[in-house]
């Protein structure tokens, strides 16, 4: 086993990337018993959030987890050590955590966090590295080779590493994209999103790499079904993001925001409990995106393994 690493980017900020993140998340362990690690780029932290809980997150970064501590190896010019700034129990169904009990690890969820403090760190490298005269690109080509040599340990352990990346491509943003063998964008069905969907995309091809052009996989998130938005999606499937792979629309729906607000660090919930009517939304997602690794050169899960 060698994860597929997929980043969830659009340089458009509250499209659904860290929701989308999440339900993958989900869906992935849940359905095809992947073991999934996210990996959080964004120092606002959301997905992190959505896994651990404000509580969570707080203790998190009490106990010395966080990417943040992978950005202070690299400006130490230590050789990264990922292991112990993993928390590994994310996970938040029921049925995965029973799973985790009965010792059957089929499908889990890990997550890399992080916190406002990356922003800080970050700045504080850009600082010291601009001042010596190095340009942005260069920088995230640096980082992004310190990412692969901290994640290569951990791809025989996890079949698939979602990085859920900021609206901002920082060089710590850039690389964690560049990393990525093919990456999902979330986009709403509006007309601002939409422009904002294509000048990433194409910017990503044309300043990152050409290669992930064809890995592209688009989720129409938030989608209302009125004649506007049917029309916008028309706009981006036949003309605009023409010849990329599409996963189902995700629906506008207060079950997504419940979703996304844990109760407690201790609470779990059944898919069901969790997704509600979403729950096969979330289904459909992960077969579409399994669908999408096994003809885009992922690491496809290989099949369901619950309904
Ligand atoms: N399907 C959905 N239905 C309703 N609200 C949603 C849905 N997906 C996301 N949201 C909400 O939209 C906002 C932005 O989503 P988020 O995933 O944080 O976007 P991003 O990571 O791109 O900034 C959040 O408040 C989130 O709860
Ligand atoms: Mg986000």
């Amino acid at each position: 086993m060698t994860a597929t690493i997929a980043a969830i980017a659009n340089l458009k900020g509250g499209v659904g990337k860290s929701t989308t993140t999440l339900m993958l998340a989900d869906g992935l362990a849940y359905f095809y018993g992947a073991n999934v690690l996210v990996v959080d780029l964004d120092p606002q932290a959301s997905s992190s959030q959505m896994l651990l809980t404000d509580r969570g997150l707080q203790m998190a970064f009490d106990q010395g987890k966080g990417v943040h501590h992978l950005i202070e190896q690299f400006m130490a010019n230590e050789t990264p050590n990922i292991g112990n700034l993993i928390l590994p129990n994310a996970v938040t169904l029921e049925e995965l955590r029973k799973a985790e009990e009965r010792d059957e690890r089929m499908g889990w969820i890990s997550i890399l966090p992080s916190h406002s403090q990356l922003r800080l760190t970050e700045m504080e490298l850009e600082e010291k590295i601009y001042s010596k005269g190095m340009a942005p690109s260069r920088l995230a080509n640096y980082i992004a080779g310190h990412f692969e040599k901290a994640l290569e340990p951990l791809k025989s352990l996890y079949d698939i590493i979602l990085i859920d990346t900021p609206p901002y491509m920082s060089p710590v943003a850039r690389a964690g994209l560049s990393i990525a063998t093919n990456y999902i964008t979330p986009t709403l069905a509006d007309s601002v999103s939409i422009w904002g969907s294509k000048q990433f995309t194409e910017w990503v091809t044309a300043q990152v790499t050409p290669h992930l052009a064809s890995r592209n996989f688009i989720v129409i998130t938030r989608f209302r079904n009125t004649k506007y938005a049917r029309n916008a999606e028309k706009q981006l499937k036949e003309v605009h993001l023409k010849g990329r792979t599409f996963g189902p629309n995700i629906p506008e729906s207060v079950q997504a925001l419940n979703a996304m607000d844990r109760m407690d660090l201790d609470s779990y919930s059944t898919l069901r409990g969790k997704y509600g009517r979403l729950r096969n939304d979330v289904k459909k997602l992960s077969e579409a995106f399994a669908g999408f690794l096994a003809k885009r050169g992922g690491n496809a899960p290989p099949a369901m393994v619950r309904d």
